[in-house]
């Protein structure tokens, strides 16, 4: 698991707060149009996470990029790039200079989107490290669909009491703890299965009870949707984006992404050997769906496949 600094927790943390006082009292994702969204990763994250992709050490960063090592881990540490420090990171770290520089200057967040009645929001945190669950609900047919626990089993557990929701899947995107924490609670008390990828496991562990695992091709339905499943390893081995297509009411897709991206950003890669993997899964798992898709992932605001085409700095490519 990987903490955040614990400046940008308390920063999020704010903007967590602020967006549950705009819930419409029945946990529906809700954010006014115009409201400034705090991203999960500064500048500083997003070199930190391509150095570390690289494998690289802050020397190596300061030599290859011709910045001082000291200024290196400064601008690590939360100092102002200057232009110039913008360009030569950016040069050396394969990261794309305009977007990169939109996020130093805190002139990019992801714009506020409609609401999607079918979803509400599970604003869990472990201590002030605040983490997202989602319960997508067919309104006709009352079944839901749990994307990571958002470590909350208890608030979960509450919302679907609250609306009679018959929770038919909990679908987990990778099993890092705050993300499938509390999911054998929710299994205990739903019956419904915990869908993830076998390749999470490595020898000599195992799915947890109630652990369904993810094949080829599945579908899985919920009340009148299908939730379809793409791989997205990188941050973890067995890394699971889910994937509902409009229909029904549903305007456009969404996909819960787990920790593969946060808007402006990525998760961090498991090893600078998966780092290339990161970057691929998220390329042709995520923003290879269509642009108005609504992407939420497992820390920060949501965004959209658009979005983050145009703004990620770790994508030098044209979309
Ligand atoms: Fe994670």
């Amino acid at each position: 698991m990987y903490f955040k600094s614990t400046q940008n927790s308390i920063g999020n943390a704010l903007i967590f707060i602020l967006s549950s006082s705009l819930t419409d009292g029945r946990g529906l994702l809700y954010v006014q149009a115009g409201e400034k969204r705090v991203l999960e990763d500064t500048f500083a994250d997003i070199i930190g996470k391509a150095r570390f992709g690289k494998g690289w050490s802050s020397a190596d960063l300061a030599r290859n990029a011709a910045v001082p090592e000291k200024r290196i881990a400064a601008l690590e540490g939360e100092d102002r790039p200057t232009e110039e420090e913008i360009k030569r990171l950016s040069g050396a770290l394969s990261l794309d200079p305009r977007k990169l520089a939109e996020i130093a200057r805190s002139e990019w967040t992801p714009r506020s989107e409609k609401p999607i009645r079918m979803l509400r929001w599970i604003d869990g945190r472990i201590g002030n490290y605040p983490v997202n669950g989602y319960l997508f609900v067919d309104p006709a047919t009352g079944e839901g669909a749990l994307f990571d626990t958002g470590y909350s089993p208890e608030q979960v557990l509450a919302q679907i009491k609250k609306e009679k929701i018959r929770l038919v899947a909990l679908c987990i995107t990778h099993t890092h703890a705050d993300h499938v924490g509390g999911a054998d609670r929710i299994h205990a008390a739903t019956g419904a299965p915990i869908y993830l990828h076998s390749d999470e496991f490595s020898e000599g562990s195992r799915p947890p009870q109630g652990g369904a695992l993810l094949q080829e091709g599945m579908e899985i339905p919920v009340g009148r949707f299908r939730v379809r499943y793409r791989r997205s390893p990188g941050h973890t081995p067995g890394g699971t984006t889910f994937l509902i297509e409009p229909s029904n009411g549903l305007e456009a897709p969404v996909a819960f992404v787990g920790d593969a991206l946060f808007a402006g950003s990525l998760g961090r890669a498991q090893s600078s050997s998966t780092y290339p993997l990161l970057l691929r899964s998220v390329r042709e798992a995520i923003l290879s769906l269509p642009g108005e898709t609504r992407l939420f992932p497992g820390h920060g605001p949501a965004t959209t496949v658009e979005e983050e085409q145009q703004h990620n700095p770790f994508f030098t490519d044209r979309f």
